[in-house]
């Protein structure tokens, strides 16, 4: 598999890429009233905050489930600056030590947020550790070692803990059950992507037309951080092969600019076709197991899981059945091949 095709590599792929999204951080707003979209999360944040502040508490834990790239980290941090507090992050897989929580832990001032990322992949003793911090704001600590050991109990200040996972279901109920609150985030409209694009055109001084934006939304999979990449290298493609525009991004360019970086009118690249296209044409339509497409594409069953198929099935390509995954009568629409090949239809 060439690097292009690999997802972590891919122009669409939610998953933050650091090379890619250097300037990410400062597209993102930083106080509820910049946020566009997930209407109805903001309402319950901003009264979460309100009624935190004037009862001068801290926020109680916050849960934020949905797939990559839709704004859980930057409700973390817009959540620390509207409680005026600082932010501290930290990600699932990288706490492997209960001394590292313990050092981030005992840095937090009061009102503070911890935002931990993929939380349902810390591992168990950590998961301890983290229960009675965030019930008791208390933590055990063991100093020495053998028969001279002891075990200290330290206060926190009270904290909030912002725990953000794209596979809620992952989670032990014990974690799940001392957040206060859980908020799930979901795929953005075309109308709200297109105003994300014009907001960071705005920021980041490139002149858009309307429709471009559209245009770049509609091809966005629903997700901010996707349509943000996308509108960068739209903008590389204006600059250097539509010299005459100077720059600006019309739909024109916008729309040959896509075609070029081979990302379809639904948003779809070469990982998802050759997805859809290995159940179509390979199994038959479906069902087939997830573990044989995952060996099947050399992927990565987490990566087909997390960052593949919810757009997929969000959109109606595809469906998952207990038998495995099956591609719908759209899939075959959008790669122009007719049903009576397989025979089977959704
Ligand atoms: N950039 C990324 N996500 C955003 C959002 N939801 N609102 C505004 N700008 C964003």
């Amino acid at each position: 598999m060439n690097e292009t095709e690999n997802s972590a590599e891919r122009l669409i792929s939610p998953k933050a890429q650091e090379s890619v999204d250097s300037q990410e951080t400062s597209l993102r707003p930083s106080f509820l009233n910049e946020y566009i979209g997930q209407y109805k999360i903001k309402e319950r944040v901003s009264l979460f905050v309100e009624a935190a502040r004037a009862r001068k508490e801290a926020l109680d834990h916050v849960l934020l489930a949905g797939p990559p790239g839709l704004g859980k980290t930057t409700l973390a941090r817009i959540i620390a600056h509207e409680m005026g507090t600082q932010l501290h992050t930290v990600s699932g897989p990288n706490v492997d030590k209960k001394g590292d929580l313990a050092v981030v832990l005992t840095n937090l001032q009061a009102g503070d947020v911890l935002f931990i990322d993929e939380i349902h992949r810390l591992n168990k003793t950590i998961e301890e550790v983290l229960y009675s911090a965030m019930e008791d704001f208390k933590i055990d600590l063991i100093a020495g070692q053998g028969p001279a050991a002891r075990t200290y109990k330290i206060d926190l200040p009270k904290f909030t803990l912002v725990g953000a996972t794209t596979r809620s279901g992952l989670l032990s109920a014990p974690m799940r059950d001392r957040f206060g609150v859980e908020l799930r985030l979901d795929f953005y409209p075309e109308s709200e992507l297109q105003a994300i694009v014009e907001r960071s055109s705005g920021i980041l001084k490139i002149s858009i037309e309307k429709l471009a934006a559209l245009e770049i939304a509609k091809r966005s999979r629903g997700t901010p951080r996707i349509a943000n990449r996308l509108l960068k290298r739209v903008r590389d493609y204006a600059e250097i092969r539509d010299a005459k525009s100077k720059g600006s991004i019309t739909l024109s360019n916008a729309k040959n600019a896509l075609e070029f970086f081979e990302v379809d009118e639904r948003g779809l690249d070469t990982m998802d076709r050759k997805y859809l296209t290995l159940i179509i044409e390979k199994f038959d339509g479906g069902p087939v197991g997830v573990e044989t497409l995952c060996s099947a594409l050399g992927e990565e069953r987490d990566t087909l899981e997390d960052v593949v198929e919810p757009y997929l099935l969000q959109q109606g390509f595809i469906q998952r059945t207990p038998k495995g995954r099956m591609s719908s009568a759209l899939a075959f629409q959008h790669l122009g091949i007719s049903p009576q090949v397989t025979g089977k239809l959704l």
